[in-house]
């Protein structure tokens, strides 16, 4: 049995296999209907969610299973106390199979090292977002038709931006990666990832400060929220929240192919006046994240050989 708790669970052959079988399933939805027929998912969620739950939900119910689950930490008996291993413990004699959010870093691993179901990292707070890195692989292997060979802008909240974190690690496996991090010096990435993905495997990386400066070079604009739920005081959050805002202006010196990732929910930092243009993958990459979902789930269920 494998859990998804980190990216680098996974291996760069097992995320091709992932992003193939997303692309089939995308390709060929009728013959996914029931091969999850009498497999329940439970969704585990201590800390808000749109899109990585319901996604969850849809891509469960599209392979024929069920889905039972809580949307807040207030909604289950975490609220009077219980710990997340009795919690994984309770859910694995109703499901079959769990994904989880949770504000705490690790908590999700603590699950899995408790449980008998595969469980599934839906989020652990500024640490990783596995699935939301499957999905964006799969979003920027539909746009530019490879994962190497690219530089790749990352853009906002580098700090406390899981989903950055996570990408990163993911893409630092694939040939001729180059990193321009965009953010104030407050918001960076962390020193860690710094020293044990880009020193240690030698990719090169910039920090600036605008995306004026860049945007000319870059492949991939990959933007993000500054986490108003992960700052100390609010004085900092108000005075960082609008740093960069994407708009029409700024992408005439993009290039033309360029694609526009995010992995919402947006606050300022994209005008809504560039949703129109083709560059923006962004609820694109929304829809990508249900069918790599369905792809995951069923991989770690053992079903991948079934459709
Ligand atoms: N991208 C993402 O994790 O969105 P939600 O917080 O809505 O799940």
């Amino acid at each position: 049995m494998k859990h998804l708790i980190d990216p680098m669970d996974l291996s760069v052959e097992e995320i091709d296999h992932i992003l193939n079988l997303a692309d089939d399933i995308i390709a060929n939805r009728p013959k996914y209907a029931e091969v999850c027929k009498g497999k329940k998912l439970a969704t585990l969620f201590f800390e808000p969610s749109t899109r990585t739950r319901l996604s969850f939900e849809a891509a469960m119910l599209e392979l024929g299973g069920s889905v039972i689950g809580f949307s807040s930490a207030n909604s289950s008996s975490a609220a009077k106390g219980e710990s997340v291993a009795d919690t994984i413990r309770t859910i694995e004699c109703y499901a079959d199979i769990a994904a989880m959010r949770h504000p705490k870093e690790g908590a999700p691993l603590v699950a899995s090292l408790n449980a008998r179901i595969p469980v599934i990292n839906a989020g652990d707070g500024g640490h990783n977002h596995p699935t939301q890195t499957l999905t964006d692989l799969l979003t920027i292997r539909r746009a530019k038709g490879r994962l190497n060979n690219l530089t790749i802008g990352l853009c906002g909240d580098l700090k406390f931006g899981r989903t950055v974190h996570s990408l990163i690690k993911a893409m630092s496996r694939y040939e001729g990666i180059n990193f321009i991090l965009i953010a104030p010096t407050e918001l960076q990435v962390p020193d860690y990832i710094k020293e044990d993905v880009f020193k240690k495997k030698n990719i090169p990386y910039r920090e600036v400060e605008t995306m004026e400066e860049v945007m000319p070079e870059l492949d991939i604009l990959y933007m993000t929220r500054v986490q108003r739920e992960r700052f100390f005081n609010e004085a900092d959050y108000i005075r960082l929240k609008d740093s960069f805002i994407l708009d029409p202006e700024k992408l005439k010196a993009a290039k033309e192919d360029m694609a526009i990732l995010h992995p919402l929910p947006r606050v300022n930092e994209i005008s809504v006046k560039v949703d129109s243009d083709p560059r923006a993958w962004y609820f694109r990459q929304v829809e990508n994240g249900k069918f790599v979902r369905m792809a995951l789930m069923m991989v770690l269920l053992g079903l991948d050989q079934k459709a």
